[in-house]
């Protein structure tokens, strides 16, 4: 199914929203053509909200064409205002509008069937539906809304005034179910193995016989996405796994017993954490440590990649690479046809060089982080690199302040090992978007035992969020805190002080540089 952005903050969570009912769904820009909607011939039609006001000067409109197609189709807020408007009803300010829970009385049919009659629903608008489309019944209403859902079901056109694909709006996803289920009659055949033998097919058709590489980064995605093309066509790829001794501890060691000894996917260790530590030598300024790595990296794999393509003779070089490019990634840069590309940012680590010519192979290339993990579990991968926290590719690098050593790097190692021991312990690790150890360029005093020290203080760093644009300090237990403290202390002789970051982004940021 489709959904149209008509520029609302949540177009992408409608989208995730329908795909939880396993029902595969993308975004279109509400610019799209009615002969494109006819070409793409979807199930059902989603209109999202929009900040805009129907009335407003450049207000995104649609081409009332695709309307008339038959095709089931389901207005929110801002989207149910434009349908009104198309189709012969009437959308007026009326004062003051709605923000917020309210209480709204409903048909407890159609949209509703199935659910109470009286309701709550998150609403967030300044305009209203005073009269719905022309022919269509009302079906909810609350005290400021008159109409706060409208059905034709001869014209197969819906709107709703409120947010059914938030939290807020406890009965909103079986409102979307009902609409995707008995009124489009869309089936709940999205599931993680349909993707994965879906993919696996696209996969093989695209490079046929080549050969393919991919680099892979410790994290869920570049796994995920290694994994699928192994399925596909197995030892035509190779993974060339960039040991830059930045990660945290045992989380090499854990991708090659991953790759190599659990699934046997054709792998390359490169051990290069000397190289990355003389580069990164003297080096206090974070942007430089960044664009280092960055650099390096992208020169350590371009090495093992003509290795691998010279393995052959030079006959037959290897002319894909695997990107775990997300949906989300497609959505921002505003490419959604899904077609693969030639290379052009190397902005991160994991991005790699233009003059390599290489094509890429993306097969998350339609989807959420949460369904990259869903697929991972389908494929046998481990909990703990499924479940894994966001790491930034230039790792401890950026949580060493100042200089990166290898003393400084193991003491932040052990530290963080312990904060992830407990953290999970606790039962916390998921329920927390990051959490992580902090070295700080300062030394201070101690005692211990009957001799003052002056030692490495650790700072700890948890935090809650949804997307990683704000988040706020995690609340741990005391008891949690204390325990990691007295270990971090007792067990790594460098440390004698540890403190608690307790700021939230903003001001603040998650990682230190
Ligand atoms: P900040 O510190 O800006 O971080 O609040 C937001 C998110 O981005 C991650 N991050 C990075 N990821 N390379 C990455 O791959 C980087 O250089 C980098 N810097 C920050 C950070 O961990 C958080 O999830």
């Amino acid at each position: 199914m489709l959904v149209v952005d008509l520029g609302g903050q949540y177009s992408q969570l409608i989208a995730r929203r329908v795909r939880e009912a396993r029902v595969y769904s993308e975004l279109v820009s509400h610019r799209v053509s009615v002969e494109e909607i006819r070409r793409r011939n979807p199930v059902a039609i989603l209109l999202s909200g929009g900040p805009a006001s129907v009335y407003a000067e450049g207000a995104p409109r649609m081409d009332p064409e695709i309307f008339a197609q038959g095709i089931p189709t389901l207005g929110i807020c801002y989207g149910a205002q434009l349908l009104a408007l198309e189709l012969g009803g009437r959308v007026e300010k009326t004062g003051a509008g709605e923000y917020g829970k309210v209480s709204m009385r409903t048909s407890g049919e159609g949209l509703f069937s199935s659910q109470p009659v009286d309701q709550t629903a998150w609403m967030s608008h300044r305009d209203t539906v005073v009269a719905p489309p022309q022919g269509a019944r009302v079906v909810a209403e609350s005290e400021h809304t008159p109409v706060a859902a409208f059905e034709d079901d001869a014209r197969k056109l819906y709107g709703v005034q409120f947010h059914p694909e938030v939290v807020h709006t406890p009965h909103g996803q079986d409102v979307l179910k009902n609409f995707l289920y008995e009124i489009a009659g869309a089936a709940p055949v999205w599931t993680p193995a349909a993707v994965i033998e879906e993919q696996v097919e696209r996969i093989r058709a695209q490079v046929g016989n080549a050969r393919v590489l991919c680099a892979l980064s410790g994290g869920v995605d570049s796994a995920v996405a290694a994994l699928l093309v192994h399925k596909a066509v197995g030892d035509q790829l190779t993974c060339v796994f960039v040991d830059h001794g930045l990660l945290r501890k045992g989380e090499a060691e854990q991708v090659v017993e991953m790759f190599d000894g659990v699934f046997h996917v054709p792998l390359v260790h490169v051990q290069a954490q000397e190289r990355f530590l003389a580069k990164l030598g003297g080096v206090t300024d974070p942007e430089t440590k960044r664009k280092i790595i960055g650099e390096e990296f992208i020169r350590v794999f371009e090495d093992e990649a003509r290795k691998l393509g010279a393995a052959n003779g030079g006959r037959e070089p290897v002319r894909w690479l695997v990107q775990g490019t997300l949906y989300s990634d497609v959505i921002e840069s505003g490419g959604t046809d899904g077609v693969a590309e030639t290379i052009k940012s190397h902005h991160n680590v994991g991005g790699l060089p233009a003059d390599m010519e290489m094509k890429l192979v993306e097969p998350l290339r339609l989807l959420f982080k949460d369904e990259v993990r869903r697929v991972g579990e389908e494929l046998g991968m481990p909990e703990r690199m499924v479940w894994r926290q966001p790491f930034p590719g230039p790792g401890l690098a950026i949580r060493i302040i100042g200089d990166v050593t290898e003393e400084r790097l193991e003491t932040l190692r052990e530290a963080d090992a312990i904060l992830q021991e407990e953290v999970r312990k606790a039962g916390l690790y998921r329920e927390l978007w990051q959490s992580f150890c902090v070295l700080p360029a300062i030394r201070s005093v101690g005692v211990q035992g009957d001799s003052r020290t002056y030692g490495y203080p650790i700072a700890i760093r948890a935090v809650t969020s949804e997307d990683a644009m704000t988040a706020d300090w995690a609340r741990l237990p005391y008891d949690l805190i204390e325990v990691i403290a007295s270990r971090i202390v007792n067990e790594i002789p460098a440390v004698n002080r540890v403190v608690l970051d307790v700021t939230s982004k903003p001001p603040a940021t998650i990682e230190w540089e």
